[in-house]
């Protein structure tokens, strides 16, 4: 190993600069440059490659987004873009590459080593939480607990007005920031992808905390939980059922994305970044890193991705035995 790439790819999450840096640092210390590659695969096609030192890393511990950039590319969807993307380490003498980010970008980087031979290491880094082979990937605490900083929020002016709240949360189609702070707030009801909701069901407990005279109800719900007509559909619905009820609808949206990454994104990142360049030398690829138990663990990049993912049958339990 001489010379290796690192890129940040699809949707930012916070620690993503951690991560950055951790690979940086690494190679550094073992005597192996670094080119970091801007806009993720889409600049990786294109040749938007620039050498990155220790320096260069300096002070972005802290911050979130992605001093690389990211994006999501069609074009290396295709064979042509994936041709273009091996000549391009060729031309960068690349032997190794580090990728940051989620399902879609290890899809990809499956899809290219199939086809090629270069030894790709994953992290991953994403607010989803929707990959197999880690306990937590990068961004998602910080994510939630911007989610639950809001919700709490939100529930004390709830409180003031007497209202229910419905509140979307990000996740794409799967549901961990919506389950994990649902239940760190005390939602009344959580709708996640992973349950089949149960309309009857969601307004017989509203009915039951109506009767109650509850002061307050919130609902969250994952945005691709398959509730007809989203949060502003469901709104439709209630306003039809409980007319007397005063509902409104909060959107966190990518407010999620931003900010300082937690302490435990930073130490995460820095961990999986260390380990990415570690597992490059070692002799790995076409692997991701993760932390399951607190070890680190490598998983064939083809197993990393959302669908071999499963909630704990005890966390969606919690759902339905908190909401009595
Ligand atoms: O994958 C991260 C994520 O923030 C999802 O939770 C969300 O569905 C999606 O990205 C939004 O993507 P974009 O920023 O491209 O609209």
């Amino acid at each position: 190993m001489n010379t290796i790439a690192v890129l940040t790819s699809g949707g930012d999450a916070p620690g993503m600069n951690a991560a950055i840096r951790a690979v940086v640092r690494t190679a550094v210390h073992s005597g192996i440059k670094v080119v970091g590659i801007r806009r993720g695969f889409q600049g990786w096609v294109e040749g938007d490659f620039r050498p990155l030192e220790a320096k260069d890393v300096a002070g972005i511990i802290s911050r979130g987004g992605t001093i690389l950039k990211t994006a999501r590319s069609e074009a290396f969807r295709t064979e042509e873009g994936m041709r273009a993307a091996f000549q391009q380490a060729q031309k960068h003498e690349i032997d190794g590459v580090v990728l940051i980010g989620g399902d879609g970008t290890f899809c990809g980087a499956t899809e290219f080593a199939h086809r090629y031979s270069l030894p790709i290491i994953g992290i991953p880094g994403t607010i989803d939480k929707d990959i197999a082979g880690t306990d937590f990937t990068i961004g998602f605490d910080t994510a939630v607990n911007t989610a639950v900083e809001a919700i709490d929020k939100i529930r004390d002016t709830a409180e003031a007005h007497n209202r229910l709240f419905l509140v979307e949360i990000m996740g794409r189609d799967a549901g961990y920031m919506a389950l994990h702070s649902g239940l760190a707030c005390g939602a009344e009801d959580i709708l996640i992808p992973e349950v089949q909701t149960d309309i009857d069901q969601v307004l017989r407990r509203i009915a039951t905390d109506e009767r109650r005279k509850k002061a307050v109800h919130i609902l969250v719900v994952a945005e691709g939980d398959e509730v007809v007509g989203g949060v502003h559909g469901l709104q439709r619905k209630l306003a039809n059922e409980f007319p007397t009820l005063d509902t409104r609808v909060a959107v966190l949206g990518h407010i999620q994305r931003g900010g300082s990454p937690s302490c435990a994104d930073r130490v995460l990142a820095s961990r999986l970044g260390y380990a990415a360049v570690r597992a490059l030398i070692g002799g790995q690829a076409q692997v991701m890193v993760g932390i399951v138990n607190d070890e680190l663990v490598y998983t064939p990049l083809q197993c990393a991705t959302k669908k071999h993912t499963q909630i704990p049958a005890d966390m969606l339990d919690l759902i339905r035995v908190l909401a009595v």
